[in-house]
């Protein structure tokens, strides 16, 4: 050995004359080039990295969501980047170094020899070290994908609207997994293909704006809504109250209570009846879709206990022309497609707000203005942050006068904060979201827009014997006053 070592070149000068080095020398000798050094340094320091920061993530210490992101991605790939240089140095200094110097006898690992006794058992000693940590940094590294913080905010710009959405409605304690994703490989498999789509389009800006709805792939609603609902579950009547005002009259509000029939099986006869009719277990509602939105229907089945099948068509059946239509079983999503992503429609927010008195009644014209404010385009939310309290006093100072809006500034301000507060949680200008982007079919507010239960219940829809759906308001509801 210590013949060896005196052979060993010491300098580049030498090395090119040399023939006689082994090839473990080589190797040796490639992790002193600074290529190789700095190969060696940084697997070492993000190695040292991702450890600690696994601990950390594993007893608890460190907490921070961007922590994460750096110990299970950043870490890591430096420490791969890191290893992958040292073979890289080798392979650029073998061609002007060890040209000649390989043969197939010195390429040999003997282990009657100490010293590569020594290499192989530290590679093996390492290797596996790797080998445990790396499958720590996969297991973690899994689990923080699925989790509510990757999808909602590591994509920031994008999802922010669902975000946002999500996190006040009452399902903010629900993961977007167990509703986007189902469990097991194979939707694994799909989740994270489309994920790879779905970070390429955040990079280079090809993503959809907005995202649209409805989502193609939902989980089917018996593994999702059904694990925590159930339609054996709902009876009786819900009490609806909803509450309205006009600009003319911004002081007396027109209140009605919509007393809805949500329906489920009745005790007495054992049937299902009311809302969720559609979803018992007894009945199957299929639907065609002429677009894509949903929002626009052709034939629509249903198939009763007995097994009989009802089909409706539009009279002038013109049952999706040219294009492909799609059949689809009516659940839970096709009335509550907004369960979570709940965004607020703009006159019931500002009314909301007049109702609570977080828009104060008493500043003569708020209604009016406050509308013109929220529906003005900002290019941002920034700039919007900036303006929105700034124009609802320019624009009071219009019509009330400079000294009612210096006598009742406060008050004005705090309405406008109110204001600022509705447009933050609705309006997203890089998403192209904004007030009405985003529309429920859980009644028939927006049934002009083709959203709603009048999609069916049209009194147009029609058996061959003449039979539509109703539209006739105690079938949902009683009668409105
Ligand atoms: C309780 C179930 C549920 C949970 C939890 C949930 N979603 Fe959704 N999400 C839906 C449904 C249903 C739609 C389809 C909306 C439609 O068809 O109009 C949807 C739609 C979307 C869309 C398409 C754009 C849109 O608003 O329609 C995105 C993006 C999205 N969700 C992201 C998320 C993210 C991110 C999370 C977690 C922070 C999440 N979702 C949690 C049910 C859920
Ligand atoms: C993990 C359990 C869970 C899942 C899954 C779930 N929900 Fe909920 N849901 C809840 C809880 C908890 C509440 C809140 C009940 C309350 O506020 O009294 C709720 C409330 C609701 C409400 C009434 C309140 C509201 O916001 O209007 C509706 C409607 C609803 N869920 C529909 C759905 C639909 C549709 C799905 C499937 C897309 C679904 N849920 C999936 C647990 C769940
Ligand atoms: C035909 C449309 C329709 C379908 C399909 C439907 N619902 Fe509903 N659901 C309604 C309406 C309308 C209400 C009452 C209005 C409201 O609560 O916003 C309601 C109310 C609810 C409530 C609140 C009940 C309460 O007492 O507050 C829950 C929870 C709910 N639905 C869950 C589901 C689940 C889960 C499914 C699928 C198995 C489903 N719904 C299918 C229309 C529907
Ligand atoms: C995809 C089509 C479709 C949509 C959308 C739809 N319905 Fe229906 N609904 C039907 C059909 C079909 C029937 C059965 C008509 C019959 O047999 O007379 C029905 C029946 C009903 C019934 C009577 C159930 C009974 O037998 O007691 C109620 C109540 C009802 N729907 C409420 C709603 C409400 C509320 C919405 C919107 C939130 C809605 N429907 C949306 C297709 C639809
Ligand atoms: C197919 C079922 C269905 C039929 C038929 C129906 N409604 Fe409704 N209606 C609903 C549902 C569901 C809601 C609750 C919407 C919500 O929760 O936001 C509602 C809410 C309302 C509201 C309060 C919301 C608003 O827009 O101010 C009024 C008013 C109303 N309905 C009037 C009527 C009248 C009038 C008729 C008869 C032409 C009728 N409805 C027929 C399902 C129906």
């Amino acid at each position: 050995m210590s013949q060896k070592n005196s052979d060993m070149p010491e300098t580049q000068g030498e090395i090119g004359n040399n023939s006689g080095i082994t090839w473990q020398e080589q190797v040796g000798l490639s992790a002193k080039t600074p290529i190789g050094l700095f190969g060696i340094g940084l697997t070492t320091v993000c190695f040292t990295l991702t450890v600690l920061g696994l601990l950390g993530h594993v007893t608890g210490l460190i907490e921070n969501h961007y922590a994460a992101i750096v110990t299970f991605l950043v870490f890591p790939a430096g420490m791969i980047f890191g290893l992958l240089l040292i073979p890289l140095a080798y392979l650029m200094r073998r061609k002007k170094w060890f040209k000649h110097s390989l043969t197939s006898q010195n390429v040999t690992i003997d282990f009657s020899q100490s010293r590569h006794r020594k290499g192989v058992i530290l590679f093996l000693v390492l290797s596996l070290v790797n080998l445990v940590v790396f499958s720590f940094v996969i297991y973690e590294a899994y689990h923080f994908t699925e989790s509510d913080f990757f999808c909602g905010a590591v994509c920031h710009t994008v999802m922010d609207p669902e975000y946002t959405a999500y996190q006040r409605s009452s399902h903010a304690k629900v993961g977007c997994v167990s509703c986007h994703i189902g469990s097991g490989a194979e939707w694994y498999v799909k989740a994270k293909l489309s994920g790879l789509r779905q970070v390429k389009a955040a990079i280079d800006g090809s993503y959809s704006r907005p995202i649209p709805a409805p989502v193609e792939h939902l989980r089917p609603a018996q593994d999702t809504c059904e694990q925590c609902h159930w339609p054996e579950k709902f009876h009786g009547k819900k009490i609806k109250q909803f509450v309205s005002y006009t600009n003319d009259d911004q002081e007396n509000p027109e209140i009605q209570d919509i007393v809805l029939h949500i329906g489920g099986r009745n005790p007495l006869t054992d049937t299902f009846e009311g809302i969720h009719w559609h979803v018992s277990s007894d009945v199957k509602v299929e639907y065609e879709s002429l677009d894509e939105t949903r929002t626009s229907i052709g034939r629509i089945k249903v198939t009763k206990p007995s097994g009989v099948t009802e089909e409706y068509s539009i009279d002038n059946g013109d049952s999706a022309e040219g294009g492909e239509t799609q059949w689809r079983t009516m659940d839970c999503v096709d009335c509550h497609n907004r369960p979570t992503h709940v965004y607020d429609d703009l006159e019931e927010k500002i009314d909301f707000g007049l109702y609570s008195r977080k828009l104060d009644q008493q500043i003569p014209g708020l209604r009016e203005d406050s509308l013109t404010v929220l529906q003005k385009e900002y290019t941002s939310r920034q700039e919007a942050q900036e303006q929105i309290v700034e124009s609802l006093l320019s624009l009071q100072a219009e019509r009330n006068g400079a000294d009612y809006v210096a006598e009742n500034e406060q008050k004005i301000i705090s309405s406008g904060r109110y204001l600022l507060e509705a447009y933050l949680g609705n309006v997203w200008p890089k998403m192209k979201v904004t007030w009405g982007t985003y529309k429920g079919h859980n009644g028939h507010q927006n049934e002009d827009d083709g959203y709603g239960c009048f999609r069916c219940h049209d009194e147009e829809h029609s058996t061959e014997f003449g039979k539509t759906i109703s539209q006739s308001c105690d079938l949902c509801h009683e009668e409105p006053e």
